[in-house]
């Protein structure tokens, strides 16, 4: 998932079989800006800080683990990307990544428009106040229960993934007297440089019609007939954590040339394409993301060239970031329980949270890096694995990374860059507790979600 180079391996080299660590940071202490909130440094003491609060502070009124999310930077990539991508685009967030009421607030005050792929993620956008028109409904199985409180409500597009949803929107969407805008998903084809159960454009996989065989055009043809459905657009996802822009690239170009084909067959030029999100983001220091603005240009720059090629007007863009926005916003706070030394192997560190509040590790071998929070140290670095407190030996959190020799049961360790799919992926594995998100801006720390109880655990629990 993350590129992180072989070790460069000084200590526990020969016995490392994996190799995903790097070398030591040449200062431990130290908070690589691509990584971390904006607002994250440290004050006098050593200690962390997010928005001018203390971790240990933090850790004292909200306890551990936690997710702690600097609103303002959230805020202010929010901006950045609606600033990039200007009036002549879209940019839906997708709620996938995180998504809590305070979230839809933060997105509709700040312009963005919001993609969602459940009722659940719906429900809890409408509930907060986003428009309906803002909202973009995905999912390659939407039931029609959903399908019709979507329509009911007028969403501003529904992206259509198959050839049943296209009959079954429309059925629904003329039984209700409306007419619904909808997008087609189609596959590209294109396999994105991801893991493989986060790439989603190759042809063997369940989302989407492919472009291959002529079956996105029949289902433009379809689409085009049913009264209850106003096709705008095409709309493409290529996976998720992307660095490299040719993917994109080759996506935006079929995309096009499908555009061309409908209007050489139908005369009608489909006026939207949506590229769909998967911008990657800093893990560790080794991942080197692109800026929003760059990202606009390059694709903004990718279509227009394509339609004038093909001689058609430009259609509105969309893109859905999910991670890019709310990934590095937020980082995960633990305690530190016990700690296991393996002589020649590496140190384990067993923290209070774990799979359940990160699965992304065991599921995806995500990389990520750690600090010590609660305060600095000039000790020498040693190689550890944090893992949680899980029955399961693969309850991963940090696979391999540094962390000061002193280190102590009580300390606090923070993991950054888990704003995305981090509490949106939390289980109760164990009967844990899922962990509450905590908003920091200006001072002040908010519980925007709080923790779970064991009366929480036993109220769904009737039996
Ligand atoms: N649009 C569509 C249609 C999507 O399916 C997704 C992600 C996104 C946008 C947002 O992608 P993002 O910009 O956040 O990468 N659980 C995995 C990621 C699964 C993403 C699924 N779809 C992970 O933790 O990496």
């Amino acid at each position: 998932m993350s590129r992180s180079a072989h070790p460069a391996g000084p200590r526990h080299a020969d016995v490392m079989t994996e190799g995903h660590y790097t070398a030591p940071p040449a200062d431990l202490n130290a908070l690589d800006a691509k990584v971390w909130a904006r607002t994250v440094t440290r004050d006098e003491g050593g200690a962390l800080t997010v928005g001018g609060v203390e971790v240990t502070r933090l850790a004292e009124e909200f306890g551990t683990p936690a997710y702690f999310l600097d609103e303002s930077d959230f805020r202010a990539r929010c901006r950045a990307w609606a600033d990039a991508f200007g009036r002549d685009a879209d940019v839906f967030y997708a709620g996938k990544a995180f998504l809590s009421r305070a979230v839809v607030r933060w997105l509709k005050e700040e312009g963005l428009n919001l993609d969602v792929c459940s009722g659940g993620e719906l429900t809890c956008a409408l509930d907060a106040g986003m428009p309906a028109e803002r909202i973009a409904f995905h999912g390659n199985n939407k039931t029609v229960g959903e399908i019709e409180r979507a329509v009911t409500v007028g969403v501003g597009r529904i992206v259509l993934d198959s050839f049943q949803e296209i009959a079954r929107v429309a059925h629904v969407a003329q039984r209700l007297g409306k007419r619904q805008r909808v997008q087609i998903r189609v596959t590209v084809g294109v396999e994105a440089h991801t893991h493989e159960f986060i790439a989603t454009a190759h042809e063997d996989q369940k989302f989407g019609i492919a472009l291959a065989g002529g079956q996105a055009a029949e289902a433009v043809r379809r689409a085009l007939t049913l009264d209850g459905l106003e096709l705008i657009g095409i709309h493409s996802h290529i996976g998720s954590q992307i660095f490299d822009m040719a993917g994109f690239e080759v996506s935006a170009r079929r995309v096009v040339q499908l555009l061309a084909e409908v209007r050489d067959e139908h005369g009608v030029e489909l006026p939207e394409i949506d590229l769909g999100g998967g911008l990657g983001i800093a893990y560790t220091s080794e991942d080197d993301p692109r800026e929003p603005h760059e990202i606009a240009k390059a694709l903004g720059d990718i279509v227009t060239r394509e339609c004038e090629a093909a001689g058609l007007a430009t259609p509105r863009i969309s893109v859905e970031p999910g991670r890019a926005i709310v990934g590095p916003t937020a980082f995960t706070l633990y305690e530190v329980g016990t700690i296991k030394p393996l002589e020649g192997l590496r140190t384990y560190v067993s923290v209070d949270g774990g799979m359940s509040d990160n699965i992304r590790t065991a599921l995806y071998d995500a990389e990520y890096s750690v600090v010590l929070a609660s305060r600095t140290s000039d000790a020498e670095p040693m190689l550890v694995r944090v893992v949680g407190k899980h029955c399961e030996s693969g309850d991963i959190v940090v696979k391999d990374a540094f962390l000061p020799s002193d280190l102590a049961p009580g300390d606090l360790i923070a993991v950054p860059a888990t704003g995305a799919y981090c509490r949106s992926m939390a289980s109760n594995y164990n009967h844990a507790l899922r962990p509450p998100v905590v908003a920091v801006r200006d001072g002040e720390a908010r519980v925007i979600v709080r923790r779970e109880t064991e009366e929480d655990l036993l109220r769904l629990d009737v039996g």
